[in-house]
């Protein structure tokens, strides 16, 4: 009965991982984005993070650091040149959207001529989120949703007619704004600190791990499966007694 018990909470635990194994580790269908992830020896600069396991080539991390760069010939400077200490922030963003296997529990299919699959709602460290809005607040913009209603008549986007350039503090008067609103929902802002393992890090040292994997874990397990470690606590929790 006890082997029965032990056997079957076993199965209960292979077949989640299984559910689960797909979105744990896994490269979205986008316009960059490698078929699978694996190792990256030359990641560029500040996309070093993601070198042992990648989403993005070598190519991609070097142009994830350029202006206008051939990944999306976005300019960044469509209010003036944007401050290296902000800019940073954009470049680390643009490195974990092309490089990261560990956003499969928010991504989500879109309808769009560039783009199979996007992400949505990433729960975001509190921290990377702020910080993110501190460095740039004094920056200008015309737009509060990067993602459209640019003017792409020539080859860069510009803002389009009457959208008048600010800081960044007056389109985004939260670090909430800045994170959610910019690209369309792809991040949430959360009161989860860096390290709690409850929020994706935008930024983290790599010499300790990749801090994303277990929160892509604990994210995809709590919405495929939430009732399952109950029941596998009690099937499980007769064998460990009959075995000690
Ligand atoms: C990346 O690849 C594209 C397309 O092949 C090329 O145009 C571009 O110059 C490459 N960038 C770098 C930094 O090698
Ligand atoms: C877009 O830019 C072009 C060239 O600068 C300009 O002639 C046109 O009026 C702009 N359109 C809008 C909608 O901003």
């Amino acid at each position: 009965m006890a082997l029965w018990c032990a056997l079957l909470g076993l199965l209960g635990l292979l077949v989640t991982d299984q559910a689960n194994g797909s979105v744990l580790d896994m490269c979205m269908d986008a316009k960059h984005h490698k078929t699978k992830p694996g190792p990256e020896d030359s990641l560029h600069g500040q996309c070093h993070l993601w070198k042992n396991h990648a989403c993005c080539t070598a190519n991609t991390s070097q142009e994830a650091h350029k202006d206008e760069s051939y990944l999306y010939g976005f300019n960044w400077n469509h209010c003036g040149a944007m401050p290296e200490k902000c800019k940073k922030h954009f470049i680390q963003d643009t490195c974990l959207y092309e490089c990261s296997p560990n956003l499969g529990p928010w991504i989500d299919t879109v309808d769009s001529s560039w783009r199979k699959e996007r992400i949505l709602n990433v729960p975001l460290c509190k921290e990377d989120c702020e910080q993110w809005w501190e460095d740039c607040q004094d920056h200008m913009t015309c737009k509060e949703n990067w993602h459209k209603g640019w003017n792409w008549t020539t080859v860069i986007n510009r803002c389009p007619r009457g959208a008048m350039c600010q800081k960044m503090k007056y389109v985004f008067p939260r670090p909430a704004d800045l994170c959610e609103k910019i690209w369309s929902n792809s991040y949430k802002y959360t009161l989860h600190h860096r390290g709690s393992g409850r929020c994706i890090q935008m930024w983290f040292d790599p010499v300790q791990g990749n801090p994303n994997v277990a929160v892509a874990r604990y994210y995809a397990a709590g919405a495929a499966t939430a009732p399952l470690p109950w029941t596998f606590l009690l099937l499980l929790s007769p064998a460990f007694l009959s075995l000690l």
